[in-house]
C-alpha cells in the first residue's frame, strides 16, 4: 500500500498554490475580495478604515497632505497618543486580560503576565518616574534593552509623555549604541544589567557603560534589573537610578497622556544603509499607528481574544510594529520570548505555544530554516492545534521551507502570510490577505489594499511579467517614514532620487524605492529576489556592507576590506569579509581573529564575518571600484562571468586559491 505520507510530500512539492483553508476564511477578519476595487477607487479616503481603529482625542479633517512630495502627511490635524490607545481604551473591557505573557529563558524562573490593568499602572508609574528624571515631550529617549517587559513599558511610558524612543538592538555592541545616541542627541538611556542566552548570563550593563563613554554630551541612564543579585558580575550603578526603585516611587501616579499630533514623531529606529552611517527612520503617531494596527487586523487576522506570538525582538522594526504597537492597540495578548528557539531544546518554541496556545506565530525564514533542519519530531511532539495562522518576514523564504511551515507547522490548516515589507514603510506592503488571496509559496503575493507597487527597470519603465527589475511603490502610505532624523536630503536621496523627478510638486512624479529586486506573475503576485543596494540581509537582519567594512579598516593591520554576501543555507546571506593587510602584517590566525573581534565591536555578533579570506589586491574595474559581484561568485563558487572590465584580471585566480584556501 501506498504510504500516505509521502504521498503527501509528493503532492505538496508539487503544488505551487494554495487557496485559504476553509475554517480560517469563516471566522477570519477580512474577507471581501472587493476591498481591493474599493480602496482603490476610494484612495486615500480608504485610510480612514485604518485611522478609525484607533480613538483620537481631536479627529482628523484631512486624510492626506501631499502639497509638499515627498514629505507627506497623513491626518495631520489629527491628535491621539499611542499609550492611551495600546492601553487605556481596553480597559473597561479587558482590564483583567492578559496584554502581555512574558516567557523568559531559563525554564526554572516564572514567567510573567502582565494584565492590560497591570501594564497600564506600570506605565504610568514609569511614565511620572521618566518626567521626573526631566525627560519632557520631544525628548529622544534611547532604550537599550532585550526582550524583556521593561522594554514595552518603558516604550510606551514614552509615547505617553510624547517622548520619542529610539530602541537600540541588545544584541549591537557599546560602539553602535554611542554612534546612534550621538546621531540621535538622546541625553537618556533606559538599559539593563543583563540577560540570559543559552543559559548564561550576558553582562549587558558593562557593554551600555561602554557606549555612554563614547556619547559626546551628558546622559541619564536608568537600569533594570533582569538578573538575580548573584550574578556574578561587579556592577557599579552609583549614579544610576533601577527601574524598580523609581517604579516604586512613583507607584500609584497617573500620567496622562500627552495629546500628540498625528505627524509628531512616535519613534526613531536606526537601520543600515549604503553608507557607513545608520539611518534614523522617523516614525510617527498617526500614520504609523494606524498602519501597524490595520495590518495587525487585516494581515495578521489578529482579535482581542487571540494569543498572539511574534518570534522576533523588539529591537527591530517587526518586534515595534508586530510584538508592541499593532497587537497592543487592537487589545489582544501579545507574547514575548527571551531566548532561543532552541534553548535548552529544539522543543521550547512549540512547548511555548501549546502551553499558551498561540493562534498566530509571526516569525523569520532563517528560522524557518533552522526549524527543518533540526526535524519534525520537535514539532510533533508537541500540540501545535491552537495554530490559526502563520506568517514570515524579513528575507525571501524559499518554497521548500514555506511547504515545510505549513504542512508540519500549520497541518495544512493555517494561511501563510508572507509579508515584504521594511523599517522604512512602518508595516506590511506586500503580502496576501489570507482569507482572499491563494497562496503561492516563494511569493509575497500582492501590493495591500490601497497600496500601489510596480516593477520597473533602470529607467523606470514597468517591466514585462516573469522579468526581474526594482521594486518601486507608487504612492504613499500612512505608515510610511517621514524622513531620516535631521536629514532631509538623504531622504531624498536614498528614497526618491532614483526614480521620480525630484523637482515636481506633484505627488504623482514622486515614487518611493525601497532598493529591493523583485518580479511579477500574471496574477499581479510579486517576488522579491532580495536588495539591490549594499546591504546584506543575514538571518533576517539588515547590515550594511560600508559599516561591516569600516570596522574591518579600523583593525590594526588591515589596508583595505570589501565585504559581500555568500549564500548560506540557515542565515540566507552571511558575511564574506575580503581583506588587504598592510605592509609587515602577517595574513595569520591572530589577524583573522582580530578582524573578527573587530566587526563584533563595531557593530554587534550579528555581523560576524563567515570567512575572512586574506587577499593581495581586490578585484577594481578601471575606473577603481571594487566589483563586488566577482567578490560574490567567488563566495558562492559560481561562474565567475566577464572579468574583462577588470584593471587587474590576474588577481582573480590568486582571490578564489585563498577563499578555497581556508575551508
Ligand atoms: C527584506 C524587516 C523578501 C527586503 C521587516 C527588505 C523581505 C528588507 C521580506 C527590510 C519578504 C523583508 N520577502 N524579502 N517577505 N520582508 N524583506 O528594514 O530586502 O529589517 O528591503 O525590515 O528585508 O529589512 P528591515
Amino acid at each position: 500500500m501506498a504510504d500516505p505520507d509521502v504521498d503527501l510530500e509528493a503532492r505538496l512539492a508539487e503544488q505551487d498554490s494554495f487557496e485559504p483553508p476553509a475554517d480560517f476564511v469563516e471566522q477570519a477578519n477580512v474577507t471581501d475580495p472587493d476591498i481591493y476595487d474599493e480602496f482603490e477607487t476610494n484612495w486615500p479616503d480608504c485610510w480612514t478604515q485604518a485611522a478609525d481603529l484607533l480613538d483620537w482625542d481631536t479627529e482628523y479633517t484631512e486624510i492626506l497632505d501631499d502639497s509638499n512630495p515627498p514629505f507627506y502627511e497623513w491626518f495631520a490635524d489629527g491628535e491621539l497618543n499611542a499609550s492611551a490607545n495600546c492601553l487605556d481604551r481596553h480597559l473597561d473591557e479587558r482590564g483583567d486580560e492578559a496584554a502581555i505573557e512574558w516567557v523568559g529563558e531559563p525554564t526554572d524562573e516564572a514567567n510573567r503576565t502582565y494584565t492590560y490593568q497591570e501594564l497600564h499602572d506600570e506605565v504610568n508609574a514609569f511614565a511620572a518616574a521618566l518626567r521626573a528624571q526631566g525627560v519632557e515631550e520631544d525628548d529622544i529617549v534611547t532604550l537599550y534593552m532585550p526582550m524583556i517587559p521593561e522594554l514595552p513599558i518603558a516604550m510606551l511610558a514614552c509615547a505617553r509623555i510624547g517622548a520619542p524612543h529610539s530602541v537600540v538592538f541588545a544584541g549591537f555592541s557599546a560602539d553602535a549604541l554611542a554612534t546612534r545616541m550621538n546621531s540621535a542627541d538622546s541625553e537618556h538611556l533606559v538599559t539593563c544589567d543583563g540577560y540570559y542566552r543559552r543559559g548564561d548570563p550576558l553582562n549587558h550593563f558593562e557593554k551600555a557603560t561602554e557606549g555612554l563613554a563614547d556619547v559626546d554630551h551628558d546622559t541619564d541612564t536608568i537600569v533594570v534589573n533582569r538578573l538575580p543579585d548573584d550574578d556574578g558580575f561587579d556592577h557599579d550603578l552609583s549614579g544610576h537610578d533601577t527601574y524598580a526603585d523609581l517604579v516604586a516611587a512613583h507607584d500609584g501616579e497617573m500620567v496622562d497622556p500627552v495629546s500628540r499630533s498625528a505627524e509628531d514623531m512616535l519613534f526613531l529606529m536606526y537601520t543600515s544603509g549604503t553608507t557607513g552611517q545608520p539611518k534614523g527612520v522617523k516614525h510617527t503617531t498617526g500614520g504609523y499607528l494606524s498602519w501597524a494596527s490595520w495590518t495587525s487586523h487585516a494581515v495578521l487576522d489578529i482579535k482581542p481574544e487571540d494569543t498572539y506570538f511574534c518570534a522576533a525582538d523588539i529591537g527591530w522594526i517587526t518586534g515595534h510594529s508586530y510584538i508592541v504597537y499593532g497587537p497592543l492597540a487592537l487589545g489582544t495578548t501579545t507574547m514575548m520570548y527571551e531566548g532561543t528557539p532552541d534553548y535548552p531544546d529544539r522543543h521550547r518554541l512549540w512547548e511555548i505555544i501549546e502551553e499558551y496556545e498561540a493562534n498566530q506565530l509571526y516569525t523569520a525564514p532563517t528560522a524557518i530554516r533552522s526549524f527543518m533542519k533540526w526535524g519534525t519530531e520537535y514539532p510533533d511532539a508537541n500540540d501545535l492545534s491552537s495554530l490559526r495562522l502563520l506568517g514570515t518576514v524579513g528575507e525571501p523564504i524559499n518554497p521548500r521551507a514555506w511547504k515545510w511551515y505549513y504542512k508540519h507547522i500549520g497541518d495544512e490548516s493555517c494561511p501563510i502570510v508572507d509579508t515584504w515589507w521594511q523599517t522604512e514603510t512602518g508595516g506590511m506592503m506586500l503580502t496576501t490577505l489570507p482569507a482572499i488571496g491563494e497562496m503561492k509559496p516563494g511569493s509575497a503575493g500582492p501590493p495591500l489594499p490601497g497600496v500601489s507597487a510596480d516593477i520597473v527597470d533602470v529607467r523606470g519603465s514597468p517591466v514585462g511579467a516573469g522579468e526581474a527589475g526594482y521594486l518601486v511603490v507608487n504612492k504613499p502610505w500612512p505608515g510610511m517614514l517621514r524622513t531620516l532624523y535631521n536629514n532631509d536630503d538623504r531622504f531624498i536621496n536614498e528614497y526618491w532620487r532614483e526614480y521620480s523627478q525630484v523637482d515636481s510638486n506633484d505627488s504623482a512624479d514622486w515614487v518611493y524605492f525601497p532598493e529591493d529586486g523583485a518580479k511579477l506573475d500574471e496574477d499581479g503576485y510579486f517576488t522579491v529576489l532580495g536588495r539591490v543596494d549594499d546591504v546584506l540581509n543575514v538571518s533576517g537582519h539588515r547590515l550594511g556592507t560600508m559599516e561591516i567594512e569600516s570596522a574591518i579598516v579600523g583593525v590594526e593591520g588591515v589596508a583595505e576590506a570589501a565585504v559581500v554576501g555568500g549564500d548560506h543555507e540557515i542565515k540566507g546571506e552571511a558575511v564574506y569579509a575580503y581583506v588587504i593587510t598592510e605592509d609587515g602584517y602577517e595574513e595569520d590566525e591572530e589577524l583573522r581573529e582580530r578582524v573578527i573581534e573587530g566587526v563584533e565591536d563595531a557593530i554587534g555578533p550579528i555581523a560576524r564575518p563567515e570567512k575572512v579570506v586574506f587577499t593581495p589586491e581586490l578585484p577594481k574595474t578601471r575606473s577603481g571600484k571594487i566589483m563586488r559581484r566577482l567578490l560574490e561568485n567567488i563566495a558562492n563558487d559560481d561562474e565567475l562571468g566577464d572579468t574583462s572590465t577588470l584593471r587587474n584580471p590576474e588577481i582573480v585566480d590568486d582571490i578564489q586559491t585563498a577563499a578555497g584556501g581556508d575551508d
